[in-house]
């Protein structure tokens, strides 16, 4: 488990004490854990199933061509810039030039996140972001020598609390780092929250980084990126990936698209991390992002199936559930199972029950505002969520 950082800390380590004080993240931990004790895994956030195999055919096709075998051009083969281009434009009403600098493709959005945080801000910035946050966020702001400010989501609604977001901005404040649809609590922003997030970005002069991976997993909730917002195009670089959108996880595609002078940080910084990303599965991605609608619609209703049986399961354990408006993770309060934490839960829930679950108190530096918090995965097979839910009966019901 990873020792919670120094808040303040971050600017006057070295780099190299930085990146060492990371540690290993919870989620390969916590997936190894569930390797070694056969566990069913509801810790890491990846499906049990392929996306469209469609798609899978494309990558195929792309291999065998031989030619995406090379190095693809820095910023992402045309195909899937020209893709993303569209996507940003059909859904959005968003303008990002292709050929133009605006669109980079990164080896998921953990490159694009950790690259637009290397590209943009300076040691001792400050960075105004989401609590709890998915944990490269943290590691993001300190390589980059940043230091961090929280928000914190509190439950039971988990809302953005604009006075606080408000407190926490200084005149050492460069950027906002947003997370909608949220990992971990599911909440999606809504308009008035993130017309409160673009007026103080704008007043202050600030600049947003947005994650948006889980931009088509929302169940009710309307997904809005707050580039959209006027005056905000200009000072937002937008982030996304194929891996969750298409449940395909291990194919670390994302990209970062916005205005060139913010995507020309985000890929000379991207540029000596990995100089370019897969090639091979670049043409593939772009399949996947021209694949008719009802894709997408048929994978978030699915998904939104599975939610309700694993929310319901875990109600039906007498644990309080905060059902999720979008990603891949239901949230339970565990007080009633005589646990001190959700850390000695999830540490013990292995052996205990046979499965495997992640505390929310990773991803706070208020260990007390997610001490009682778990989060559960439900991108999962039914016969797999109907597992668990049995070996958590056995074990606690
Ligand atoms: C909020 C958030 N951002 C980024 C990522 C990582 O995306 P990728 O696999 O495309 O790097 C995840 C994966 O869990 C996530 O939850």
């Amino acid at each position: 488990m990873p020792a919670t950082p120094d808040v303040t800390a971050a600017s006057d380590a070295t780099y190299a004490a930085r990146v060492r004080g990371l540690g290993t993240t919870v989620f390969a931990e916590m997936s190894a854990l569930a390797q070694r004790t056969g566990a069913v895994n509801l810790g890491q956030g990846f499906p049990d199933t392929d996306g469209p195999p469609e798609v899978v055919e494309a990558a195929v096709r792309a291999l065998r061509s031989g030619r995406h075998n090379q190095y693809a051009p820095g910023p992402g083969v045309p195909a899937l810039r020209e893709s993303i281009a569209t996507h940003q434009h059909v859904r959005y009403g968003l303008g990002v030039d292709p050929d133009g600098g605006e669109v980079v493709v990164t080896t998921g959005a953990t490159e694009a996140v950790a690259a637009a945080l290397l590209g943009l801000v300076d040691p001792g910035d400050e960075v105004v972001v989401l609590e709890p946050y998915y944990d490269s966020y943290v590691a993001g702001i300190q390589m980059a020598g940043g230091v961090r400010r929280p928000v914190t989501l509190r439950a039971p609604d988990f809302r953005l609390d604009t006075d606080a977001l408000r407190a926490a901005v200084s005149p050492r404040t460069r950027l906002v780092l947003l997370n909608s649809p949220h990992n971990p609590t599911g909440t999606v922003l809504t308009r008035d929250e993130l017309s409160a997030v673009a007026e103080l970005a704008i007043e202050h002069d600030l600049l947003v980084v947005t994650d948006e991976v889980y931009e088509h997993l929302t169940y009710g909730a309307e997904h809005v990126p707050i580039a959209t917002w006027p005056g905000m195009a200009e000072r937002t670089v937008t982030i996304s990936s194929a891996g969750k959108t298409f449940s395909f996880t291990g194919w670390k595609v994302g990209w970062a698209t916005g205005p060139a002078h913010l995507v020309g940080a985000v890929a000379a910084a991207k540029q000596y991390l990995t100089f370019t990303s897969g090639a091979p599965l670049q043409p593939a991605v772009a399949t996947a992002l021209g694949l008719p609608d009802q894709v997408l619609v048929d994978l978030r209703v699915d998904l939104q199936r599975r939610r309700d049986l694993l929310c319901d399961g875990l109600s039906a354990l007498g644990l309080e559930v905060f059902v999720p408006a979008g990603t891949y993770f239901a949230t339970t309060d565990i007080s009633p199972l005589g646990y001190p934490d959700g850390t000695a839960f999830c540490l013990d829930l292995p052996t205990r029950a046979g499965v495997v679950a992640i505390p929310h108190q990773v991803f706070y530096d208020d260990a007390d505002a997610g001490r009682m918090l778990v989060r559960w995965a439900f991108c999962k097979r039914d016969q797999m969520l109907h597992e668990a839910l049995d070996r958590l009966t056995r074990a606690f019901g």
